[in-house]
């Protein structure tokens, strides 16, 4: 069976927003037709963009960028709904320009740490304000301009902090210089160049190390198609993995970034077999197809330099720990906590409810497998991940899991649900 999954999240949100700064016209194709792409795209026709509606089925929009310096003060806050992504680019992108706009997200957003990024935004000289609990949204951004030089050590690997730092260095015309402790993904990185802004990257003693250090005055359109979401493939090849497709799949047109391919790597450690190919081409962001039969799985082990290289979809390891012979354990993963939901407990909560044994740590948790037939009720917590990993459980032959939420899915993987009864072959 050949299957094409959504749009790539990171990279539909990043592509709307460097078309929305360009000097010209963007033509965008496949963009994720989905809730967090819609938060993005209506933020920045607030913020003064004409972005038209994103097709459906992932057909090409054009985008007339207003330039580095052409954004507006929207007239009210920017709800970015549930999207930590949409929020934090878009906090660089405001920082470094001479508008102010007020930010809020849904309930699930209004929980997650915001200091990672306004810390080294403020010391670059934008200010912001927040409305309720310190570091957390809603909250007001003034930019500042021009901003100031930053050379920061990020504390954590995240892809969204780094990005807000280059996006603020782009828009206020400074120099931006990170290191994070080990390489998060680098879409950014990779869109930059595309765009026409060098950016430097090298491993460096603390970690990985990414260079602005000469932000151009304007940026090129990009013409940009956009593959499927690996994190999205990601839930497809689990199933199939695990026994619970009609026949092998193909997920084809799926991003193969090396900065968000650990989950393959893992799913072939667990016995898993999978056949990948790279298309050829000179894209910026490697793209191929990935085929995956049933095999019998056995756990593993995933911390240190993986973690951030499949930190999605480490909700879907967990779910396939509980399948796995043997014990899977995550650890070095704190990270989760920070996530649409904190992806731990959520984790050992829904696992416990399942009657998989289940051991909880701070940064991570330990799953041991069983044949038994699972059954319960799911609480998503409002993560599309969580709901999708068990949505995936729910699927396979003699278990029986309701999903609490499964509209939660929508934010990335819009018919998901579908898919998956065409796939298990339900009724
Ligand atoms: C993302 C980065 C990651 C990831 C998120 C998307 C991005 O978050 O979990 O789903 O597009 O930059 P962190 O930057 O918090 O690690």
């Amino acid at each position: 069976m050949n299957v094409r999954v959504p749009g790539d999240k990171s990279l539909s949100q990043r592509a709307l927003i460097l078309a929305s700064l360009a000097d010209g016209r963007s033509r965008l194709q496949g963009l994720l037709y989905g809730g967090d792409t819609a938060s993005t795209a209506d933020a920045l026709r607030a913020l003064g963009v004409s972005i038209p509606p994103i097709p459906e089925q992932g057909g090409v929009i054009e985008v007339d960028g207003v330039g580095l310096r052409g954004l507006r003060s929207p007239h009210g806050s920017l709800d970015l709904g549930n999207s930590g992504t949409g929020t934090r680019l878009l906090m660089g992108v405001l920082a470094g320009s001479p508008v102010s706009a007020t930010l809020t997200g849904d309930a699930s957003l209004r929980r997650r740490p915001m200091r990672r990024v306004t810390e080294p935004l403020a010391a670059m000289g934008a200010s912001f304000a927040f409305t309720d609990a310190e570091g957390m949204l809603p909250l007001t951004v003034i930019g500042a301009d021009p901003l100031r030089s930053i050379d920061w050590p990020s504390p954590v690997a995240s892809a969204q902090v780094k990005s807000a730092i280059l996006l603020a260095g782009l828009t206020g015309g400074a120099f931006s210089l990170i290191t994070e402790p080990r390489q998060s993904r680098d879409h950014t990185e990779r869109l930059f160049r595309q765009v026409g802004v060098a950016v430097l990257e090298h491993p460096a003693e603390r970690g990985w190390r990414v260079e602005m250090r000469d932000p151009p005055g304007r940026i090129d359109p990009l013409d940009f198609s956009v593959p499927g979401d690996i994190s999205s493939a990601a839930f497809v090849l689990a199933l199939c993995a695990l026994g619970g497709t009609r026949a092998p799949v193909t997920v084809s047109d799926v991003g193969l970034n090396p900065t968000r391919t650990a989950f393959l790597d893992v799913l072939a450690r667990m016995g898993a077999s999978l056949d990948i190919e790279v298309d050829p081409g000179l894209g910026q962001e490697p793209t191929g197809s990935v085929s995956c039969a049933q095999e019998a799985l056995c756990g593993t082990d995933v911390s240190g330099e993986e973690i951030p290289r499949l930190i999605d979809e480490l909700p879907l390891v967990a779910v396939l720990g509980a399948r796995a012979a043997g014990t899977t354990r995550i650890r070095g993963a704190a990270e989760l906590r920070a996530k649409e939901s904190d992806r731990i407990d959520a984790l050992v909560r829904n696992l416990r409810t399942l009657g998989v044994e289940v051991e909880e740590f701070d940064d991570g948790l330990e799953v041991v497998g069983s044949d038994r037939p699972l059954e319960g009720r799911i609480k998503t917590f409002g993560d599309h991940r969580i709901a999708m990993a068990f949505g995936v459980l729910g699927a396979l032959p003699g278990n029986r899991v309701v999903v609490d939420e499964p509209g939660a899915a929508a934010v990335s993987f819009p018919g998901f649900w579908e898919l998956l009864k065409t796939l298990s072959g339900e009724p």
